[in-house]
């Protein structure tokens, strides 16, 4: 009991002392300086990081609010302290290879993040579900680092999020899906980008990962392990422009809905192992590249519609 209230006390005074306590965005600045080489030489010790003089570092009332270093050749990794940044809206610290090691689910303390973007470093290990938590997140891009282990399903809580782009990592495990009591990219109905390729993505591609409010314009699966069939539920998302599904182990005939999707303009299913009859495409009228090949359609004349199709640079 007494240990209980003890627990309390601390959860309480932990509570009071984020709520009402003083800014320590100074401290967290320093800390990440010391941490990184090759910090800007404005990095003045002496210095307020909120005076402006600061390079890469924006502040609003003495918070900091943006973190723009990309090609910085920034060396270290990204501790648990950049949590305590609780102002910042942007965080660029894109194309600096030597910044390494794990992703801290401090990350998702900052909740009033609006872009995280970390393309091209050199993290590892998993993506922390905690970033789940940035509600207002609109662009995140975790592209081309060594990320492992599954896409978080709570990836599915960021509602606003506009472009999500994990490719080229090493993620593996299936797409989550939403079912009533776990999230799923399903729910990313303001997504206009799923940017997935080279990674060892596998399973099916899920029927439920599509729905017909949703607004993707990119949708970008290649160079993965998905296997099964290609969902009729695709056929949902009419507002898709490019579609690549190649190279991946897909399987059985291509729905025929696919043809509701007026307005793709690139369409990669090669290198799977498709079957059946090559659906009738012309629908799509503004579809100007369009590779089927290394599949297993069956060996029929050239469908009658293809010659209504404008531009076909390969078959
Ligand atoms: C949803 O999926 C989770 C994890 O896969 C599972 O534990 C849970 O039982 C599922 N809930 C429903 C309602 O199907
Ligand atoms: C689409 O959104 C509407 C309005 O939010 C909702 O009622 C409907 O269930 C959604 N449909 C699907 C397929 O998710
Ligand atoms: C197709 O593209 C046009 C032009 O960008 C756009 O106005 C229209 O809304 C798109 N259609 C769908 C179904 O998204
Ligand atoms: C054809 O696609 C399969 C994957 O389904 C791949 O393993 C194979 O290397 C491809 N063949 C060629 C010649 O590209
Ligand atoms: C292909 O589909 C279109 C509708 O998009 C239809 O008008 C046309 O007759 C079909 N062609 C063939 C050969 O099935």
């Amino acid at each position: 009991m007494g240990g209980r209230i003890c627990q309390l006390l601390v959860v309480i005074f932990i509570h009071i002392s984020i709520t009402t306590g003083q800014n320590n965005d100074r401290e967290v600045l320093q800390a990440l300086k010391n941490y990184w080489q090759n910090t800007p030489p404005s990095w003045d010790d002496g210095s307020d990081p909120c005076s402006g003089s600061w390079d890469g570092i924006r502040c609003t009332n003495s918070r900091v609010t943006a973190i723009t270093l990309s090609s910085m050749n920034l060396v270290g990794g990204l501790q648990g302290d950049i949590g305590g940044l609780t102002e910042l809206q942007i965080l660029d610290l894109s194309y600096n290879t030597g910044l390494t090691g794990s992703l801290t689910s401090q990350v998702g303390n900052l909740k009033k993040l609006t872009n995280l973007l970390l393309v091209g470093c050199g993290f590892t290990g998993p993506i922390p579900d905690s970033i789940g938590n940035l509600e207002r997140l609109r662009y995140l891009s975790l592209n081309s680092n060594g990320f492992t282990g599954p896409i978080p399903a709570s990836i599915g809580n960021l509602q606003n999020l506009y472009w999500l782009d994990l490719s080229a990592n090493k993620l593996t495990g299936s797409l989550p899906v939403s079912n009533g009591s776990k999230p799923g990219l399903d729910m990313l109905t303001n997504a206009k980008h799923f940017h997935f390729g080279d990674n060892g993505l596998s399973g099916n591609i899920p029927p439920g990962l599509f729905n017909s409010n949703m607004t993707l314009i990119h949708l970008l699966f290649e160079n993965n392990e998905l296997t099964g069939s290609i969902p009729n539920t695709l056929g949902l998302v009419k507002s898709l422009e490019v579609v690549r599904l190649d190279r991946n182990g897909l399987s059985g005939n291509v729905p025929s809905n696919i043809n509701n999707l007026i307005n793709v303009t690139e369409m990669f299913l090669s290198n799977n192992r498709l079957t059946g009859v090559v659906p009738n495409l012309t629908g799509m009228n503004l579809l100007n590249y369009l590779d089927l090949s290394n599949n297993s359609f069956d060996p029929s004349v050239v469908p009658s519609w293809f010659r209504t199709l404008r531009a076909l640079t390969t078959v």
